[in-house]
């Protein structure tokens, strides 16, 4: 057997044989087959990337035929388990689980870098009283850059890490601060004693206590979340990270990007829809009617289906288990009844079944963070902290692959050609 391709241009009948490696074909020979030397040679059209690699990547490993997802190699139902969120940052980042001293190093330097300059207190609060937080926090990551100039110089190992410190721990500050914002409540500031989800519940929820105690059920939940959300490959954010970073510019202002992109309602947002589609369906009785509707194409069954997984997305799974968790605390939140015997129901009807659609990330955790007194607009905020450790690996990766190049895709050109331009007072006329 060849590892290559043989292709065969009908329009000249030229033969050419294209290498094949890792299952993939480089675009770039695809550029030999060609009419004749002043033309362009052949490309590929792949709008949404549905069907090219743009990296090679040693980080996340999804196979979503059978539901498996692994960071550097363990698979997140371990570390779900038996890890915590701070863990595996270090793993996504450094490509190894720390030793206890580079352990202990990192949550203390994660730690001691949860405070922000004062003046970004000064300009979040300039705010509209009623600004979205991930708008909020979009700005503030991106404005970073300007109080850290150094991190332009991305060629340096050391300075790299700290930009990639900073903005694991100052994350949660920004987000918990455009909480606060829309209720008009003052900013808390980080209390280092606490734990990573310990300090990000007390900056959102502490008012005049001295000491703000969440309850460990509650920290231990939203750690698994983060860890869940802490990275999943080439998905639209991570694609705009690394699409902007491969400018090389600072990883503030490639981070916002990220922070942009999930901030659309196809990627960030279908949590909440899902609660929208729990509470029109109200009570199980509804769920048949409901169910058809969905079979007849007059809606989705939000939370289920998913580009890469064709199985139960395995976060899926994880978070059903800490809804248990966190209802103990603080009591079943109604909808789930609704959300489990509408996952029964879809789970053994055809048209389901037939399509390979399971429950995805979002189906349950959202009732969770209901059930957490987040509003919906904080939703895509917990996304954007746990995702950050992703991002930033996957930033790191890209500074360091001598194959990446800066992000230019080719167009098909379809506008108009060679016009003669009039000038304004001459058409007006
Ligand atoms: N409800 C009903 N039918 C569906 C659904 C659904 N949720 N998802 C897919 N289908 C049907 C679709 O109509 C199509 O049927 P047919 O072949 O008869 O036309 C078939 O399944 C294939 O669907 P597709 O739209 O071609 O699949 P896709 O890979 O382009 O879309 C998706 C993936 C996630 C956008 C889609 O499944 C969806 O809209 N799901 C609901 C929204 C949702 O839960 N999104 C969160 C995704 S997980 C977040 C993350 O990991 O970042």
């Amino acid at each position: 057997m060849t590892d290559s391709l043989t292709v065969r241009d009908n329009r000249t009948g030229a033969e050419y044989e294209i290498p094949i490696t890792d299952g993939t074909i480089k675009a770039a020979d695809l550029g030999q087959i060609k009419l004749n030397d002043d033309e362009p040679g052949l490309a590929t059209y792949d709008p949404g990337f549905v069907n090219t690699a743009s990296c090679r990547s040693s980080i996340t490993y999804i196979d979503g035929d059978k539901g498996i997802l692994e960071y550097r190699g363990y698979p997140i139902e371990q570390l779900a388990e038996k890890s915590n969120f701070l863990e595996v940052a270090y793993l996504l980042i450094h490509g190894e689980l720390p030793t206890k001293e580079q352990y202990e190093n990192w949550v203390h330097e994660i730690t001691f870098h949860t405070f922000v300059h004062e003046n970004v207190k000064g300009f979040m609060q300039g705010f509209r009283y009623d600004a979205h937080p991930m708008g909020m926090l979009m700005a503030s990551v991106g404005a970073l850059s300007t109080f850290y100039p150094e991190s332009r110089h991305i060629e340096d190992p050391d300075n790299r890490h700290i930009q990639i410190v900073r903005m694991i721990a100052k994350m949660p500050t920004l987000g918990a601060w455009s909480f606060r914002h829309a209720q008009g409540k003052p900013y808390i500031y980080p209390d280092n004693e606490l734990s990573y989800a310990e300090n990000f519940l007390s900056m959102l929820f502490k008012m005049s206590e001295s000491k703000y105690a969440a309850d460990p059920r509650i920290a231990k939940a939203l750690d698994v979340l983060f860890i869940l959300h802490a990275d999943h490959e080439q998905n639209c954010s991570t694609n705009a990270v690394r699409s902007v970073g491969s400018s090389q510019v600072d990883p503030y202002s490639a981070v916002a990007a990220g922070i942009g992109a999930l901030y659309g309602p196809l990627h960030g947002g279908a949590n909440e829809a899902v609660l929208k589609m729990l509470r029109r369906i109200g009570t199980k009785d509804n769920i048949p009617a409901f169910i058809e509707g969905v079979k007849n194409g007059e809606e989705r069954l939000m939370g289920f289906g998913h580009r890469v997984y064709k199985n139960y997305d395995p976060r899926a799974k994880i978070i059903k288990k800490a809804c248990d968790d966190v209802f103990e605390v603080t009591g079943v939140n109604p909808l789930l009844e609704v959300a489990q015997e509408l996952e029964k129901i879809a789970l053994e009807d055809e048209y389901f079944v037939k399509r390979r659609l399971y429950p995805n990330v979002d189906f349950y955790s959202g009732l969770i963070y209901e059930a957490l007194e987040f509003p919906p607009e904080m939703f895509t905020v917990l996304f954007a902290i746990g995702r950050t450790p992703g991002w930033l690996a996957q930033w790191l990766e890209l500074t360091q692959d001598k194959e990446q190049k800066i992000a230019r895709p080719k167009q098909i050109y379809t506008g108009a050609r060679t016009l003669d331009f009039v000038p304004a007072e001459e058409r007006w006329a």
